[in-house]
């Protein structure tokens, strides 16, 4: 039986004082023993609080939202890889389509930023997804293969042990229109035979591959049913405690 990971994309939401008094909330609310992996990710300024809220022995983990690929230097604004793995990081998303859209994120800066967090001992969970024009078109494989080549080329595969892959349609996230399961589906498995075919059919079974885009309470179970989606990469359904928690609590029932 596999572990189901559950990570909370928080995005830019919650301050630090909000931020730690949720956690300690949601990890009240969270069963005792259950067999889900969970991550939430707050924003930078909230990582500091967030750990302290939890405590050493949370079984939640930290994550970041993004990274820079230097470990230091003149770069304003920026954060690196080993200054999150300071503040307890364990995860960190990388290649988000809002960083792709909005902020002019691309493969080859995504994929420094994938060596980065591996060299620092972080595990990046990349997103990759079409946009509603490819999928319209019936490119939705050729762009998940070439999002996927361009940030994973060339890593070797034991290093691929510790990536987490996010399928993320672009016209799912945040608009209430979730992938259908099968839709869900078809896409990981494109993902595995890329995996399959750059690196070996082990590396493609054992990776995680989670679904992402408008994830809900009541979407959640029927995602996970599938032996093809191993977790969730939720937004805004991860930003209320009871919605988060029957999600986590879903998830740990299944125990994909
Ligand atoms: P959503 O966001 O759950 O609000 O659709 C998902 C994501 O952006 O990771």
């Amino acid at each position: 039986m596999r572990t189901a990971l559950i990570v909370g994309n928080w995005k830019m939401n919650k301050t630090a004082s909000e931020a730690a008094a949720f956690v300690h909330e949601l990890a009240k609310r969270l069963p005792a023993s259950s067999s889900v992996e969970l991550v939430v990710a707050p924003p930078f300024t909230a990582l500091e609080s967030v750990r302290a809220a939890l405590g050493p022995s949370s079984p939640i983990q930290l994550g970041a939202q993004n990274l820079f690929w230097e470990d230091h230097g003149a770069y304003t604004g920026e954060v690196s890889a080993p200054m999150l793995r300071d503040l307890g990081c364990r995860y960190v998303i990388l290649g988000h389509s809002e960083r792709r859209t909005l902020f002019g994120e691309q493969d080859d800066g995504i994929h420094k930023k994938i060596r980065a967090a591996l060299t620092h001992g972080l595990r990046p969970i990349l997103c990759v997804g079409e946009s509603l024009a490819q999928r319209e078109s019936g490119k939705t494989d050729g762009a998940l293969t070439q999002q996927l080549k361009g940030s994973l080329a060339g890593l070797a595969p034991q290093a691929m042990a510790a990536i987490v892959i996010a399928y993320e349609p672009v016209w799912a996230i945040g608009t209430g229109r979730a992938a259908t399961t099968e839709q869900a589906v078809a896409a990981h498995r494109t993902i595995r035979e890329f995996l399959a075919g750059t690196w070996s059919p082990a590396i493609a079974k054992a990776a995680r591959i989670l679904y992402g885009g408008s994830v809900t309470p009541q979407n959640i179970e029927s995602l996970l049913q599938s032996d093809q989606i191993d977790g969730a990469l939720i937004g805004g359904a991860c930003l209320q405690i009871d919605s988060f928690a029957t999600i986590a609590s879903v998830a740990g029932s299944l125990g994909v």
